[in-house]
């Protein structure tokens, strides 16, 4: 049976993760891509942390740059996060060797997606990155393949586990919003730094993938307007409850006559919507098409979660589905118009 052998660059909550499913799932693994998907070399800053996990057997790299063009892997998996480097250098060798990259990184994709895509296309590598977005949900692969017939009005969502899991603790347990926050970190849902998560940025980057896999067009991330819930108190919470309403951070983005309306921010939603009812980290991604309108609703961070959108991924690369990044060619993505933001009782009701 041929191996499938990956560089990984980033062992915290998801790198250890994805080496632990991996070990564990080895033999379904296999049995569903005919090749042993292996992990042979590593990188992370810290060389003696223990990461629960058996590394034993696999080479070492301080450098995450040097892994990604070690000439003995066959894929490189990127989990250290960042916009820049390394993340943006080590994905970028790989790409240019020509290798498949599986990545996690919303931030760095939001910002270089369309680089990145363009490389793999000129070298014959690919870019794989549904954990990117939500998650355990399969959004990434569902918009680009399963609902490529479809004419997409708009999609949106909850979009980041760390921010529901502030906000349903906060208004069901009047809990403090620190002590939330607190939490999350140590339950490894939040980003590495957690404004990301708080100001409405993590899910912005995420709803500029969302918008080029449904509408077609380039990934835009600073067409997006962006609020966060960091201002948010439990009286704000308690007042929308009186009225009726759950307030969720949502991103959402819709296909207008006049481009693409794309806006982050505090929603409140009325409790009798299912998106309301969505609790904790779970995430939730609706998709409106001609054809089919449905909403996906799953574990939106944590290892476990993410973990298994990595290894779809590399069962996908084992397979020798490839593709391209956004499925289409970089050179048909339209470039994504800026429609003006609709306000709807000043910004934070839903339509
Ligand atoms: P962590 O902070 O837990 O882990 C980051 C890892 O990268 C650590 O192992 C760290 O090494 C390593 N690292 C950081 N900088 C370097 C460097 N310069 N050279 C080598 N290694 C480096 O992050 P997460 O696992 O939470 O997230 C990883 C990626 O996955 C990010 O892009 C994040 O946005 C994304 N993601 C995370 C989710 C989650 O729920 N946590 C969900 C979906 C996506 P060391 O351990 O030695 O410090
Ligand atoms: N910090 C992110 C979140 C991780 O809380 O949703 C998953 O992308």
């Amino acid at each position: 049976m041929s191996q499938l052998k990956i560089g990984l660059a980033g062992l915290g909550t998801v790198g250890a993760a994805v080496v632990g499913m991996l070990e564990r799932r080895a033999g379904e693994i296999a049995a569903r891509t005919g090749r042993t998907v292996k992990v042979v070399a590593v990188s992370a800053r810290s060389k003696s942390k223990d990461r629960g996990v058996d590394l034993s057997a696999v080479r070492w790299y301080d450098d995450p740059v040097e892994l990604a063009r070690d000439p003995d892997i066959d894929v490189f998996v990127e989990l250290m996060g960042g916009e820049g480097d390394p993340a943006r250098a080590a994905v970028t060798a790989a790409l240019q060797a020509g290798r498949a990259v599986v990545t996690a990184n919303k931030a760095l994709l939001a910002r270089h997606g369309l680089e990145l895509a363009k490389i793999a296309e000129a070298s014959g590598g690919s870019l794989h990155f549904e954990a990117a977005v939500a998650g355990g949900i399969p959004i990434v692969k569902t918009l680009r393949e399963a609902l490529g017939g479809n004419r997409i009005g708009r999609v949106s969502g909850i979009l980041n586990g760390t921010c529901n899991y502030i906000l349903t603790r906060m208004a069901d347990e009047k809990l403090a919003f620190d002590t939330c926050l607190s939490e999350a970190q140590r339950l490894g849902y939040a980003e590495a730094d957690p404004t990301f998560d708080i100001d409405g940025h993590d899910t912005a980057h995420k709803l500029a993938l969302l918008t080029s896999l449904a509408f077609g067009t380039q990934v835009d991330a600073d067409s997006i307007y962006v609020e966060g819930i960091r201002s948010l108190t439990l009286a704000d919470l308690e007042a929308a409850d009186e009225l009726g309403f759950n307030v969720k951070l949502l991103g959402v983005a819709v296909r207008t006559d006049e481009g693409i309306e794309q806006r982050v921010h505090p929603t409140m939603v009325p409790k009798g919507w299912p998106i309301a009812q969505v609790s904790g980290v779970t995430n939730a991604v609706a998709v409106d098409g001609d054809a089919v309108n449905l909403t996906l609703v799953g574990p939106g961070a944590g290892g476990a979660a993410t973990a298994s959108a990595v290894v779809g991924d590399l069962i996908d690369v084992a397979k020798g589905n490839r593709g391209f990044a956004f499925g289409l060619p970089v050179s048909a993505l339209e470039p994504c118009e800026r429609a003006p933001m609709q306000r709807h009782g000043g910004g934070y009701y839903i339509r």
